[in-house]
């Protein structure tokens, strides 16, 4: 009997042995060990055996199955760590393989400028206000001095969504709100940009633009003069287009302005000279402006007598086109990638 288990060790060691996976450990387990395996079998037939014979037989037939189960198991770690070595070989990753370009994309050239004019105006102590896109006949007219069926009101074809409320053609309309928001006794300083609508399509104008809106109101002897508006516009224009811009007041017509002015800025192309861009005038018309008119003062509550004022108001696309050299109005826009890629060389 003794011999016969000594062959199933020695059989059972060199079959683990020779295993090569996890699956034909597994046979051999149930071969061995399993409820029908040898040793089994063995430790069935004890009853046969004398009450003496009996517990040696039982130590080695345990002892033997202890040293298969731990032979199975060094075998077993064995496999597995070449399993998992194999894989690792497998999934190796190639570091030195060339990575997937990620495309970064850029500020739009219109937040650029608005930034641009925000950073200046905030420098020099304003306010920055917004006013809503869908605005009310009221607040983009009306209250701008220009009642219904005025015919100022023909300079600007508008988008009406009902007969009150419009897609608002100026940001003029957040001058009366932050009249009327500051109480018609405390001092205003405010720029307001953003987006502006009118019925138009071509190369230099577009159903959607974008503005912006100064506007300052103080005590009439508080620097709110003619003067100290075209102190502050000089500043704006030289700082967005160049030192060298100077400035031109033709006199103009706004309801909201009086007395009002269309601002020329000297061409930044040919410095004056005449060139295609000025169309040989050496002039450039960029602005509206002027002293804000009595009538919008007292409508939207402020008292004439006492307080005064200036605003102004620019297209901001324009200020883009000629910083950056654009030629066609629509491409700010369309927002094609091909267009927008070219402003990531201004990115600090
Ligand atoms: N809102 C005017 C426009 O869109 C521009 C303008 C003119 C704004 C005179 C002003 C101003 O604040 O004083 O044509």
């Amino acid at each position: 009997m003794k011999e016969k288990l000594e062959q199933i060790y020695k059989e059972a060691k060199e079959q683990i042995e020779k295993i090569d996976m996890t699956q034909g450990l597994n046979d051999l387990k149930v071969k061995y060990l399993g409820k029908k395996g040898e040793l089994t079998e063995i430790l069935k037939g004890m009853g046969k055996l004398s009450p003496e014979e009996r517990p040696k037989l039982g130590s080695i037939v345990n002892e033997i199955r202890d040293s298969i189960v731990e032979a199975i198991e060094t075998k077993e770690k064995e496999l597995k760590q070449k399993e998992l070595n194999k894989k690792l070989e497998k999934e190796k990753i190639d570091v030195t393989l060339p990575a997937t370009k990620i495309t970064r994309g850029s500020k739009h050239p219109i937040n650029r400028v608005i930034e641009e004019i925000q950073d200046l105006f905030v420098s020099m102590g304003y306010d920055v206000i917004s006013g809503p896109e869908l605005e009310t006949d009221e607040f983009c007219f009306e209250r701008l001095n220009l009642p219904k069926g005025h015919p100022a009101r023909d300079m600007q074809d508008s988008f009406y969504i009902t007969n009150e409320y419009l897609l608002r053609t100026q940001t003029s309309a957040v001058q009366a709100r932050t009249m009327l928001d500051y109480g018609g006794n405390k001092p205003i300083r405010m720029i307001c940009t953003g987006k502006t609508y009118r019925r138009e399509d071509d190369a230099t104008h577009s159903h959607q633009f974008n503005q912006v809106e100064g506007l300052v109101i103080d005590e009439k002897d508080k620097n709110v003069s003619l003067s100290d508006l075209k102190g502050t516009l000089e500043i704006f224009v030289r700082k967005m287009l160049g030192e060298k811009t100077e400035l031109r007041f033709r006199p103009s017509y706004f309801p909201f302005t009086e007395p009002s002015y269309e601002v020329d800025v000297s061409c930044f192309k040919c410095g004056g000279k005449g060139c295609n861009l000025c169309k040989q005038t050496g002039w450039i018309e960029l602005l509206g402006a002027g002293i804000v008119h009595p009538n919008v003062l007292k409508m939207n509550g402020y008292d004439p007598e006492k307080y005064g004022g200036f605003a102004f108001g620019t297209g901001i696309d324009r200020l883009a086109m000629f910083k950056y050299g654009i030629t066609d109005m629509r491409y700010l826009y369309t927002n094609d990638v091909r267009f927008l890629k070219q402003f990531d060389r201004f990115e600090k």
